[in-house]
This record gives structure tokens, sequence and C-alpha cells, in this order.
């Protein structure tokens, strides 16, 4: 089957590299990486990770070699504002990312710019960061900054990457900067301030810039495939608190028809709260205001998918640590042995898993415009890469049963480009359609073999399982 309208494309984060270099300024990972190297697996840093900001140039040949319609990349506060105030806006940092949206746009290769992808400049850190409520006028501030500037030329704007790994990652437990453990605590404060700074940064857009630039802003979560463990009313409704937990807590404010937290969600955690004996739950609820100011505040819905799992009550194993989000829903889940297995302990191949996932959110949503926004598999060094090429083929295929449904897909971003730091995994895990020799101070990319089944998907518009690469020559095609 044909392949319709849905863009094919490439995303990969812009947060690495550099790190000192040209006025910018220090972030949580710099930070961490520095002050506490041990927690990452290989004690690596990101410092110059894949070196973009020196190999732009090669990036987009790469990318004009792939044929991709669209490049997402992520800009780095502390970059464009090195303390994280906009008082003081760094020119070099500016001109950095205006290199790589002309050169792009030369060959018709669209940016999609995320303007946060976990890097929070070190100062507003220490002022508390995301449980900080004043963040969201600052993030707001710096929205508008990153509109002024590229607004001209991007037209797809993402304000956040993935809530639930900022906030429960970072300041629930310690599996992502700024590692803050506050068990319990931490996420839902947070993610009441991100939802208010997402709105604030939205509103700006909507307000002040889209009447002139005419782009979107967007929103985009992580989200597995959940999949009851039986088909059991039970296990339905563990599916459903999982989701609101692990997305509907970021989302349901945003897309839901009425706004506010997930209803069930909200519900036990007030009363765990009370049993546990906090004075008021320890997710405090939005007003009313509030909440009318962030319902309907964006222009699509941004999923980055990678795993799928089945899910019960019965597979509930309680953690070590109350209160926490987990304890709060006391749901489990579980991946069968012989779904395949990726380099990264938390990505399985669930079969059919983007049919899944979108379903879930349309079921949810409604017929909002989705874009995949991330989707790929890890592995480990090495161009063979078997493991990618096949979660590749079935993910497309799974996203043409999808839109065969009617679902509104709009996109759907390979992750990623190229192999890169990868938080707290190091450069254990990778993610590349090219892999980069880290070794190598020129950090040289070489394509792997999904890359050349990927460009022939695009070229194509055809997934062909048969299809094998004649060499591992990589060239650009007329046109690109
Ligand atoms: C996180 O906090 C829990 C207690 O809430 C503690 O048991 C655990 O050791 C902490 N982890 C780290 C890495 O500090």
């Amino acid at each position: 089957m044909k392949i319709p309208v849905l863009l094919l494309c490439s995303a990969v984060t812009l947060t690495w590299g550099a790190w000192n270099e040209d006025g910018k300024g220090e972030n949580i990972w710099d930070y961490l990486t520095h002050t506490n190297p041990a927690a990452i697996e290989d004690q690596s840093s990101g410092d110059v990770a894949c070196d973009s900001y020196h190999k732009y140039e090669r990036d987009i040949e790469m990318m004009r070699e792939l044929g991709i319609d669209s490049y997402r990349f992520s800009i780095a506060w502390s970059r464009i504002l090195p303390n994280g105030f906009a008082d003081y806006v760094n020119e070099a940092g500016v001109a950095y990312y205006d290199k790589i949206i002309d050169e792009i746009l030369k060959y018709n290769i669209e940016p999609m710019v995320t303007l946060y992808h976990w890097d929070l400049p070190q100062k507003l850190q220490e002022m508390g960061g995301w449980l900080n409520p004043l963040i969201a006028d600052w993030f707001a501030d710096y929205a508008r900054v990153i509109y002024e500037r590229f607004g001209d030329r991007v037209k797809s704007f993402i304000t956040f990457n993935e809530g639930r790994q900022i906030c429960y990652e970072g300041y629930d437990s310690t599996s992502k900067a700024p590692r803050l453990n506050m068990s319990g605590i931490g996420e839902y404060i947070c993610a009441k301030n991100l939802a208010l700074a997402h709105a604030k940064a939205y509103h700006i857009y909507n307000d002040e810039f889209r009447p002139t630039q005419g782009g979107v802003c967007g929103y985009t979560i992580a989200a597995g495939s959940t999949m009851p463990l039986t088909d059991s009313e039970e296990d339905a409704y563990a599916v459903e608190l999982h989701d609101q937990l692990s997305w509907g807590l970021y989302t349901d404010p945003i897309f839901s028809k009425d706004g506010g937290f997930p209803k069930e969600l909200f519900e036990l955690v007030a009363k765990k709260s009370a049993a546990q004996g906090f004075p008021r739950s320890r997710l405090t609820d939005f007003t009313e205001e509030e909440k009318a100011y962030i319902r309907g505040t964006s222009d699509f819905f941004g999923v980055n998918h990678y795993s799928g799992a089945l899910t019960s009550f019965s597979l509930f194993s309680p953690p070590s640590v109350v209160p926490s989000p987990g304890d709060d829903i006391g749901v489990g889940q579980t991946a069968p042995e012989e779904w395949p297995q990726s380099a990264s302990f938390w990505l399985k191949q669930m079969p059919d898993s983007v049919y899944i996932v979108l379903k879930n959110i349309q079921r949810r949503y409604g017929d909002v415009p989705i874009y995949i926004t991330e989707n790929g598999w890890s592995t480990h060094e090495g161009i063979e890469d078997e493991g990618r090429v096949a979660y590749y083929r079935a993910a497309l295929e799974s996203a043409l049963d999808a839109l065969d449904e009617g679902i509104n897909l709009k996109g759907y971003y390979a992750w990623s480009l190229m192999d890169n730091f990868e938080w707290m995994a190091g450069y254990t895990e990778r993610f590349g359609l090219y892999e980069v020799n880290f070794d190598d101070p020129e950090r040289t990319r070489t394509p792997r073999k999904s890359a050349f089944i990927y460009k022939q998907i695009i070229k194509t518009r055809m997934i062909d399982h048969e299809y094998e690469p004649e060499s591992y020559v990589m060239t650009i095609d007329e046109g690109h």
C-alpha cells in the first residue's frame, strides 16, 4: 500500500555539544554530568556529543541523503539565554540556529522546533526550576524570544518534549537531571507548573505571532501503547489509570473537553494523600480560571512512541518508596518474553504498537491532528542494525493501519537522525539512522542499514519488506 500524505521526517536534540562555547550558559545536564559523572552509565557527558554545533553541514547533507520532509530539533534555552532570563540574548546562539534553519529550508526541509528538551539553565534550577510557579513566566519570556527570532521561518513549534520525563524522572525520582527525588510530590507540582508554562507560551504565539507568522504550536508527550492483560473490566480500568498518570496528567488539561487533571487520578491522589497524613492533596488543583486558560492550547498532539506493555492491577508490586505516583495508582505492567528487546531496558517491540497508541489517543481526545514526533529503536554500536530495520518497517505498517481507520496522523519523525548522548545511558545505547564514532575527533557519521531502508521508504512511499540495499554507499538524489 502507498503511504499517503504522511510526512516522513527525522529528529534529534540539539541540546548537546559545544557546552560552553560562544556564550552558552550551563544547563542542568552540564551540571549533573560535571558534578556527578558516576550517575551516567559510562561516566560520559554531552560536552561534545555528536558535535552538531560544528558538524551541522554534514547533518544537513545526511537529511538530504535520506530525503526527509522535515527536521525536528530542539533549541537549547541556555544557548539563547545563558542565565535563563530574557534580559540578555546571546547572539552567537541565535546565529547557530539561524544557519541551520536557513540551510535546511534551502532544501525544502521544514524545521519543527522544540523549545524545551530537558535542559534547563542551571541558574533557574537553583531557583527551584519547574517547582517554582514563577517559571511559567520565565519560560514564556524565553518562548517569545524564540518566536521573535525564528518564527518568520519556523512554522511549527513544540513547547515541551515529554512532560512526564521532565517532571517524574527529574523531580520525583533520580533518573533524569536534576534528580530531585521528591517522591510522590515533585512530579505533581512540576506537572501543574508545566501546564501553565505551556499555556502561556501558546497564548503568546497565538495572540502576538500567529497573526503575522501563521504557524502552529503544539505539545509532545511520550506514550507507550498499553493493552489490558485480560479482557476484564478491572484491567481496562488499570489501562485507563496508567494512561492518566503517564500522559493524561499532562495532556488532559490541554486536550480534554472539560480541561483540568484526569478525574480518577486526581481523586486517588487526594484520597491517598489524606490517608498518608498530608493536610492537603499532593496534587494541587487548577483554579477554574486556570483550567479555562490551559484548555485548547495546542494545535496538534505530538507523541513520542517507543514501547508497549500489558497492564493490570494484578501485576502491581508495591514500590519501596511511598508516597509515589506508582503507589498512587497501584497498576503494574509486563512485556512478554517473545517481544523483541532493544538495547534499552525500557524498550520492547510490541506488535501493532503504533496503531494501539494512536487509537488510545483518538479515544481520549477525538480527531485531534497527531504527529508522531519520535519513534525509534536502540542498538549497540554497529552498522548492521536489523532490529532497527524490522522496528521501522513494523511501525510504519502499523501507522498505515491507523491511517486506514481515519486517524488524523499528519507526520512521522524517526528518532533519530544520528547517535547522541542518551541521557543517563551516556553512549551505551544508540538510536541513530547514522552511527557516530564518538572516539573520532571528527565525530564521523556513517549510515546504518536502516538509513538505506528509511530512504527507500521515503523515495517509494512504500514499505517493501524484501528490499535490501545494493551497497552501503549513500548519495543525494536529484531534487534533494
Ligand atoms: C531517593 O529517595 C529515597 C527515599 O525517599 C531513598 O530511599 C533513595 O535512596 C533516594 N535515592 C537517591 C539516589 O538518592
